[in-house]
């Protein structure tokens, strides 16, 4: 059979759309080989045990996860943790279930959480893809956090971004009515990217109105971190874009 759009049955709630133009062996991200300090070692060591989640592609229980009910935020691409753990600290009575595929970042999130005696943060380190897929049941997150993901800056390399179409459809199904999903990014052109595939969600809402082009007041909680001062002493924009799921 030719595989046209029409001939795919059509997409499961939460689902990609049939002609999703993600195709799944594109990913976001590079696997960088990088250094694990001593310190993070000993990290994932001290408290990796309590603190890393394992990729089972199942359900998760948040409930069990964090051995407590509490409104569970997602995070997409923490880095090396600094806005996390800042977050984390500021908001004690919500949960952070945080992806990441770098080592070195895993590694030093858990070191800040060992240090600021974090309790309300569990680690995936996998493809945050296939986290949404299999582990988020629909309807089952208040917030996601996505800072500064990678901008893939070629045009040969745009099809890289996270932030298309069927991830945020599949992202907004995830998301609780009422709950949130906040992007920033200092790369105008993934700003305008970011802005145009939520707008164009059904689930999403922006919360922010049109008189600075729909972008948002940057939220309090998210902090600027030393990437971005850096940036901002050398005159570039950062972008925030909050949308709400209806
Ligand atoms: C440019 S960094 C930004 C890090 C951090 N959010 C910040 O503001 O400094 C983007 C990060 O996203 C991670 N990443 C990209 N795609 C991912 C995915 N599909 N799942 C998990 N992490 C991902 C990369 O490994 C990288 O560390």
């Amino acid at each position: 059979m030719i595989d046209t759009p029409s001939s795919h049955p059509p997409a499961a709630p939460g689902a990609a759309p049939a002609d999703a133009s993600q195709p799944r062996n594109i990913r976001s991200f590079v696997r960088r080989t990088g250094r694990t300090t001593v310190g993070q070692a000993k990290a994932f060591a001290d408290v990796g045990p309590k603190f890393l989640r394992p990729y089972t592609g199942a359900p998760m229980d948040f409930a069990a996860t964090y051995e407590r009910s509490a409104p569970t935020i997602l995070e997409i691409g923490f880095g090396m943790g600094e806005a996390t753990a800042h977050i984390a600290a500021l908001m004690p009575e919500k949960n952070f279930l945080c992806c990441e595929v770098h080592t070195p970042g895993v590694g030093a999130l858990l070191k800040r959480i060992d240090e600021q005696s974090l309790t309300n943060i569990r680690i995936l380190q996998h493809d945050a893809v296939e986290v949404i897929d299999n582990m988020l049941p629909l309807g089952s997150v208040d917030g996601a956090h996505i800072f500064f993901p990678d901008p893939w800056h070629k045009k040969k390399h745009n099809k890289r971004r996270l932030i298309q179409a069927p991830l945020i459809a599949k992202l907004a199904a995830r998301l609780k009515p009422g709950g949130y999903l906040h992007c920033a990014t200092d790369w105008q052109p993934y700003a305008e990217q970011i802005l145009e595939v939520l707008s164009a969600e059904a689930l999403l809402r922006n919360t922010a109105d049109a008189s600075n082009g729909g972008y948002a007041p940057k939220p309090d909680y998210r902090p600027l971190t030393k990437f971005e001062n850096r940036g901002i002493k050398l005159g570039h924009g950062v972008w925030d874009v909050v949308f709400t799921r209806v």
